[in-house]
């Protein structure tokens, strides 16, 4: 639909703003937005309690679970972040398909199934590390550290084992893209450590080009899961891991405080 510029002087982004605005006064908490979700709109921003009380007389600010999202189970399991939270999964679930098919260790499976969560469920800047992180507690060390590593070497080729630089990097970040020195020492490292291949065997199953018709199912893996990663029972999140704050932080990603 064409506007009139003259008759409608708000912006696309006023508008999208003001319909956001109109959906949150439509809940019964007050769903606010971390510094970080606005730095991603491109505003060093953050709207304080008080403000935004004034604007929402009767209501109090959110504490908990966000209505709008998929309701997580009391004691949700990976599984149940891989349903409700995860913003895509083929990726993941087509990298390990292919890590299973060529018959690797359920170790490297289970890294290649979670090498990217870090990029589908939270933040793709350093997502390696973020994703590391997260594991960290419920897995074997050498898959929280080739999920770290996959940061680095996804950018370094090892024809050794017939892993080029990814195509898709030209394309996607450009010919002249070189990583930062951080990224570089990094692989340095991990060249050296005893665990390199483990990770290196994740950037050989990362699935660069998306194959649409791969028939891909989280069941297929799910006593992989099971059996490699320490659920806890309290519920992933609930539990005091040093990264359980990180789920809650997904499970609850709008909450006050
Ligand atoms: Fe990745
Ligand atoms: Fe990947």
């Amino acid at each position: 639909m064409q506007q009139d510029a003259s008759a409608s002087p708000m912006t696309m982004s006023d508008r999208a703003d003001a319909l956001e605005e109109q959906k949150m006064h439509e809940l019964e908490h007050i769903v606010t937005k971390s510094v970080l979700f606005n730095l991603a709109d491109g505003k060093v921003a953050t709207e304080s309690g008080a403000a935004l009380m004034a604007k929402n007389p009767g209501k109090y600010m959110l504490m908990g679970a966000d209505p709008r999202l998929p309701q997580m189970p009391d004691k949700p399991t990976l599984v149940d972040y891989f349903r409700c939270r995860f913003a895509s999964t083929a990726h993941l679930l087509q990298s390990a398909t292919h890590a299973l098919k060529a018959g690797h260790s359920e170790k490297v499976v289970l890294a290649c199934l979670l090498h990217d969560i870090g990029v589908v469920s939270f933040i793709r800047c350093d997502h390696g590390y973020w994703g590391a992180q997260m594991i960290e507690p419920y897995v074997e060390e050498e898959v929280s550290w080739a999920v770290k590593a996959h940061q680095a070497l996804r950018f370094f080729p090892d024809e050794s084992v017939g892993y080029g630089y990814p195509e898709m990097y030209v394309k996607l970040f450009g010919p002249d893209y070189k990583p930062e020195p951080y990224i570089v020492a990094e692989y340095e490292r991990a060249r050296n450590h005893k665990w390199y291949m483990t990770s290196r065997l994740i950037t050989i199953n990362d699935i660069y080009s998306f194959d649409p018709n791969a028939k891909v199912d989280l069941n297929d893996f799910v006593d992989i899961i099971g059996r490699n990663f320490k659920q806890p029972k309290e519920g992933l999140g609930l539990d005091n891991s040093p990264s359980a704050h990180m789920w809650r932080t997904m499970m609850w990603p709008t909450r006050f405080l």
